[in-house]
């Protein structure tokens, strides 16, 4: 039997994002082998194949069953036509190799002009990459209609729940107006230097769970250009002293304050011995002098955002975030 509801979801996911191709189906396979038994995928990932493929191997070896894992995916953003969204789920549930997922989000409330399976896949941000000066192409799909069709693809039994990412507060509040279906859950960058205080509180208020992606800061995005390595939330100076306190690693600190604050966490690591250590977390209890401490080490800092990214790589101006 699937996950019966979103509280029974794992707090501490996989994440999936920017594990090259080439090693995800290993990295998925470890990652169930230490225990792991929640997996953050999309189709921008670019690797359900070898996510698959990784899931299958785990299975065959006995690790676990199917209805062991809570496996999440993301509808991306050129298929947010209604026309699109089943073939959109149809097609990473072909590359997942399985045949319903337990939780299917939003990727991204950007509608952007469709493109074929067969032209490119995934579709990436950028509508025509061979063009002099390639830039997005946005659609004119309204939110609530990718909603419906949500729905629908969720009622046609395939996903167990249906959810958002990247949501603010106001597209969060008009969703709420006209959802039939109410959204399990809201997936977004969270970690001490991007509390987002409010927005969990509203979520949660409405009855969604929280996911916080990013939750170690800033060093998937160090490679990308998008952060110095200058500004690690693991070198922060109370970081450092809650680690020390409790004889664990500042990583374990910052999933530890996610998790106690009532969000759960995807977190990506290519290392067994750190894969471990955060998924130890869940063992960590943090006073409420602690919590309070690394909670005011906020600094609204975004780095995952479309409004500096898309203008920065894709030559076009986007922002979602005020
Ligand atoms: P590595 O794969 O070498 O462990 P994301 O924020 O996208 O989930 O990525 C997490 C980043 O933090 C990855 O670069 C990962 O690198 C690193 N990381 C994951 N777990 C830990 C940990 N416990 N201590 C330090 N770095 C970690």
């Amino acid at each position: 039997m699937p996950y019966a509801t979103i509280e029974d979801m794992p707090s501490i996911g996989f994440g999936l994002w920017k594990i090259p191709e080439a090693d995800t189906a290993d990295a998925v396979f470890e990652a169930i082998k230490v225990g792991y038994r929640h997996f953050d995928s999309a189709c921008d990932y670019g690797n359900e194949v070898a996510v698959g493929r990784g899931i299958q191997r785990a299975l065959d070896a006995g690790l676990c069953e199917r209805s062991d894992l809570w496996i999440t995916s993301k509808l991306w953003n050129t298929y947010h036509h209604p026309d699109h969204v089943p073939a959109a789920l149809e097609r990473t549930l072909t590359d997942l190799g399985l045949d319903y997922i337990d939780l299917y989000l939003i990727h991204f409330p950007i509608a952007l002009a469709y493109v074929p399976f067969e032209k490119r896949y995934p579709p990436e941000w950028i509508h025509d990459p061979d063009e002099a000066q390639p830039v997005m192409v946005k659609a004119k799909v309204p939110l609530f209609e990718t909603w419906r069709a949500m729905e629908q693809v969720k009622a046609a039994g395939k996903v167990t729940h249906i959810g958002v990412c990247n949501y603010n507060s106001g597209l969060l509040h008009d969703l709420m107006n006209y959802a039939s279906e109410t959204p399990a859950l809201l997936q977004i960058e969270s970690h001490p230097y991007l509390t987002q205080t409010r927005l969990v509180a509203m979520a949660k208020a409405y009855g969604l769970a929280v996911t916080a992606f990013s939750p170690l800061g800033s060093l998937s995005y160090v490679e990308l250009e998008m952060a110095e390595p200058e500004e690690s939330l693991l070198e922060n100076e109370i970081m450092i002293a809650v680690a020390e306190q409790h004889q664990v690693s500042p990583a374990q600190i910052a999933l530890a304050w996610a998790l106690q604050r009532g969000t759960s966490v995807v977190v990506k690591s290519s290392n067994p011995a750190r894969m471990r250590q955060n998924l130890a977390s869940t063992e960590i209890r943090l006073s409420e002098s602690e919590m309070s401490a690394i909670s005011a080490l906020n600094q609204d800092r975004r780095y995952n955002d479309p409004g500096h990214f898309c203008e920065q790589a894709f030559n076009t101006l986007h922002p979602i975030y005020d």
